[in-house]
């Protein structure tokens, strides 16, 4: 029997990020802020409330202040306690994972997000897991995770992912779903195509950047096949695990802003600055004042 808990989540995080160039040149992207966090934190917080206890990281080339991010930060801890700053002491102590609930493995070409997470299958080992890409910046309670992890309890295993109704003329920038019956916001999916031409989309139903995977993916993944742009792709994969088990598509409440690309990274900090209450009055001053033309 699988265990019916998900305790690891994989955070691929080997993209090259050339759409935020030259930002990115010596920056990871997902150490970008949106407001004042980087983008890869909100992901952590996100598993973390969905019950993970174990966070790994595909890392790539240049990545390691992600590492960092994640570890003590002696001096500064130092000087924030000498001068009393307690507020942010506590903010930096409270994003810093458990001792040991930290691994990053590399991957060491980007081949492909099936290959990044491919790259962790000797972390992960013989259990169900979450793969949580943090570009996908999810904003709601419950966690998007959260609501995914309750539904794979109900359904009893297999495949969840996460799915969003995008315009058609989008279709090709996601995997795309063939949808079943739907019963409220889980949708059973009966086929998955990388990246289809609007014409070519078996529906408008999209796949986001949270999934959780049973195991058998990892069989699928070492046959390293290139799909889409000649990556080996996890969708791919997780199509050969279609009729084999369960597999559903979650519409979760939460909103989705894209922080891989340049117009959904802005539109973040936005909502996200929006809602806090400590900057949204002076923030919708400033939007006010804007003049934003036609
Ligand atoms: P993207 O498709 O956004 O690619 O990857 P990218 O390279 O990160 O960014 P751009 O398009 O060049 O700006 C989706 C997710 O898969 C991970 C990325 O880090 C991101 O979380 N990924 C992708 C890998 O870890 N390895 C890969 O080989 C490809």
């Amino acid at each position: 029997m699988p265990a019916m808990r998900i305790r690891k989540a994989v955070f691929p995080v080997a993209g090259m990020g050339t759409r935020f160039l030259p930002a990115t040149k010596a920056i990871p992207k997902e150490m970008l802020p949106v407001v004042d966090k980087p983008v890869i934190q909100y992901g952590v917080e996100e598993a973390r409330e969905a019950g993970i206890e174990q966070f790994i990281f595909v890392t790539g080339r240049g990545k390691h202040v992600i590492e960092d991010h994640f570890d003590h930060a002696y001096e500064l801890e130092a000087l924030l306690t000498a001068r009393e700053k307690t507020r942010e002491l506590h903010s930096l102590l409270e994003s810093l994972p458990n001792t040991g609930s930290v691994s990053f493995t590399r991957q060491q070409k980007p081949l492909g997000l099936g290959h990044a997470v491919l790259c962790a299958q000797h972390l992960v080992g013989n259990e169900p897991f979450a793969v949580v890409l943090p570009d996908d910046l999810m904003v709601g309670q419950p966690g998007a995770l959260r609501q995914m992890v309750d539904a794979w309890r109900v359904i009893g295993g297999g495949v969840v992912v996460a799915a969003e109704e995008k315009p058609r003329e989008e279709t090709q920038r996601y995997g795309v779903i063939a949808p079943g019956v739907s019963r409220g916001a889980v949708t059973e999916v009966l086929g998955l195509v990388e990246k289809p031409k609007p014409s070519a989309a078996p529906s408008n139903l999209c796949i986001i950047g949270r999934y959780i995977l049973p195991p058998e993916i990892f069989a699928e993944l070492e046959r390293r096949e290139r799909g889409a742009g000649n990556e080996i792709q996890l969708t791919d994969a997780m199509a050969r695990l279609l009729g084999k088990m369960p597999f559903h598509a979650v519409t979760t409440t939460c909103a989705r802003y894209d922080c891989g690309d340049k117009v959904g990274f802005l539109q973040a900090n936005l909502a996200v600055g929006l809602a806090r209450q400590d900057i949204a009055p002076a923030l919708k001053r400033i939007v006010r004042a804007l003049d934003v033309g036609d």
